[in-house]
C-alpha cells in the first residue's frame, strides 16, 4: 500500500497539469456562461430572501407596534401588567442572625456580624465569583422573604403595603415608604452592604451584614468607592441622628458566664465564631445599638417569635395606633423590668435595658426552637481566611469606630 501510494503522489499532478493546459479556454468559456447563470439565480435568490426579511422585519416591527399599542391602551398601570421578568434567587444567605429580631437596622454596624452566602449551582458556576475577593465590599440585593404579607402582596399590592411608614427615629412619626428603608415596600427588594471576607468556591464569606438567617439573593455587585460613595449628598436630618440608637454600656453577669461556655461547646461546631471570647465580642457589637423593634418597645412581653414584628424597627400594619402613642408618651420608661430574648447563632440570649440604655446580658441558653441540622459553613469553612485577614488587619487602628459612623463606606438612611 505504501509503494503504490508513493507513484501515485508523484504521476497524478504532472497528468492533471497536462489536462489542464489543453482545454484551458474551453473550460474559460463554460465557466463564464455557468457564472453568469449563476450569479443571476443567486441574485434572484437574494433579492427573494431580502424581500422575505423585509416583510418578516414589517411583519416583526408590526407585532411589537401591535404589543406597544395594547399595552398603551391600558392606562390602568402603564403598561406594567402581566409582565414578568426572570428574576429569581442565585443564592441564600447562612446567617448569624437567626431571626430578625436582633437583626441590625444597618450595614456595617456589626462589624463581627458574619454571614455566609450560599450560590445555586444550578443557576450560577462559582466561575461567576471570580475577581469578588479583589473587592473589600460588595451590594447585596435580597428579598425581605419574612414579610409576613407577602402572599397579600401578590394578590393585591395596593392594599397590602402602606404609602406612609413609621420612622422609629421620629419617634413614630411617618414618612413615604420610599424615603425610607423599611422593608414594607411595594415591592420587597432589600439593598445592603456587606464587607467581602473571603471566596471559596460558590461561597463568599461576608463581614458586617444585616441579612437574617435564610434570606434569598437576588445579585451582588461590587462596592464601587469612586461612584457609589457620594461626597456632599445630603440626607434629612432625621436620618443623620444615629446615634439616638446607640445603647450607653454593655455588661454581662455571672449568670452568663457560668452559662456561656457550655452553650459554646454545644454550638461550636456550627458556629461562624473562633471562639468564647469571639462570640462575646460579637454579642457585645449586637447589643451596642437598641435593636428592640417599636412594636416589642411597645408590647414587651410578646414572646420573640410570635411578636416579631419588622426588621428596621418600622412599624408593620397590625399595630394599632394608641399603643404607638401609648409608648412615646411614656418614653419607653414601662420596659425597663421586661427581659429581652435575642437569637444569635441558635443561642437565646437574655437581657434587660434600662431607660438610660444600659444594657444587662442576663444569661444565655440554647434555643432549641432554631433548627441547627442544616449544613453551616462556618468558621472552620474559613479559618484560613480569618486568620490569615486577622494577622493583617492586626496591625491596622479598628475601622469600625464603636458609636460614630466616621469611616463607614455607606451613609446608610433610616
Ligand atoms: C441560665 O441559662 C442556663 C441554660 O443555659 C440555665 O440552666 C440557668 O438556670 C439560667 N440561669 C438563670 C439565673 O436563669
Amino acid at each position: 500500500m505504501a509503494a503504490a501510494d508513493n507513484w501515485g503522489w508523484t504521476t497524478k499532478p504532472a497528468i492533471a497539469i497536462a489536462v489542464a493546459a489543453t482545454s484551458a479556454t474551453v473550460i474559460t468559456v463554460i465557466s463564464a456562461r455557468f457564472l453568469h447563470k449563476k450569479i443571476k439565480s443567486l441574485n434572484s435568490k437574494v433579492s427573494d430572501l431580502e424581500n422575505q426579511w423585509i416583510s418578516e422585519r414589517r411583519g416583526r416591527i408590526r407585532a411589537q407596534q401591535d404589543l406597544r399599542k395594547a399595552l398603551a391602551q391600558d392606562k390602568s398601570d402603564h403598561g406594567l401588567k402581566g409582565i414578568s421578568y426572570p428574576l429569581a434567587p442565585i443564592a441564600v444567605v447562612q446567617s448569624c442572625f437567626s431571626t430578625r429580631n436582633g437583626t441590625p437596622r444597618q450595614p456595617l454596624l456589626v462589624p463581627l456580624a458574619r454571614a455566609c452566602l450560599l450560590f445555586d449551582l444550578n443557576r450560577v458556576p462559582p466561575s461567576s465569583l471570580e475577581g469578588l475577593a479583589e473587592y473589600s465590599h460588595c451590594w447585596i440585593i435580597y428579598i425581605f422573604h419574612m414579610n409576613t404579607n407577602l402572599d397579600k402582596l401578590w394578590k393585591d399590592p395596593l392594599r397590602s403595603t402602606k404609602a406612609k411608614v413609621r420612622v422609629p427615629k421620629l419617634k413614630g412619626a411617618k414618612k413615604g415608604v420610599f424615603a425610607t428603608r423599611s422593608p414594607h415596600r411595594p415591592c420587597p427588594i432589600g439593598l445592603t452592604v456587606a464587607k467581602v471576607e473571603a471566596v471559596q468556591g460558590h461561597m463568599v464569606l461576608l463581614s458586617g451584614v444585616d441579612l437574617v438567617d435564610g434570606t434569598p439573593v437576588l445579585d451582588i455587585k461590587p462596592y464601587l468607592p469612586y461612584c457609589d460613595s457620594i461626597k456632599g449628598a445630603q440626607v434629612p436630618e432625621w436620618v443623620e441622628e444615629d446615634g439616638l440608637l446607640a445603647t450607653a454600656t454593655v455588661k454581662f453577669t455571672g449568670d452568663f458566664y457560668s452559662s456561656l461556655s457550655d452553650c459554646w461547646a454545644k454550638v461550636e461546631k456550627n458556629s461562624f465564631y473562633a471562639s468564647c471570647d469571639e462570640l462575646e465580642r460579637f454579642i457585645k457589637q449586637v447589643l451596642s445599638w437598641d435593636i428592640r423593634s417599636v412594636y416589642q418597645r411597645v408590647r414587651p412581653h410578646e414572646p420573640v417569635f410570635k411578636g416579631e414584628s419588622n426588621l428596621e424597627g418600622y412599624v408593620a400594619s397590625g399595630l394599632e395606633e394608641d399603643n404607638v402613642k401609648d409608648f412615646y408618651r411614656n418614653e419607653g420608661g414601662l420596659t425597663q423590668d421586661v427581659l429581652y430574648h435575642l437569637l444569635l447563632e441558635s443561642l437565646k440570649i437574655s437581657y434587660r435595658i434600662d431607660r438610660y440604655t444600659n444594657v444587662v446580658v442576663e444569661n444565655i441558653s440554647l434555643e432549641s426552637a432554631v433548627n441547627t441540622d442544616h449544613k453551616r459553613h462556618g468558621y472552620m469553612t474559613w479559618r484560613h481566611a480569618l486568620i490569615l485577614k486577622g494577622s493583617l488587619e492586626a496591625t491596622a487602628p479598628e475601622t469600625y469606630p464603636k458609636h460614630t459612623h466616621e469611616g463607614l463606606l455607606l451613609r446608610a438612611g433610616g
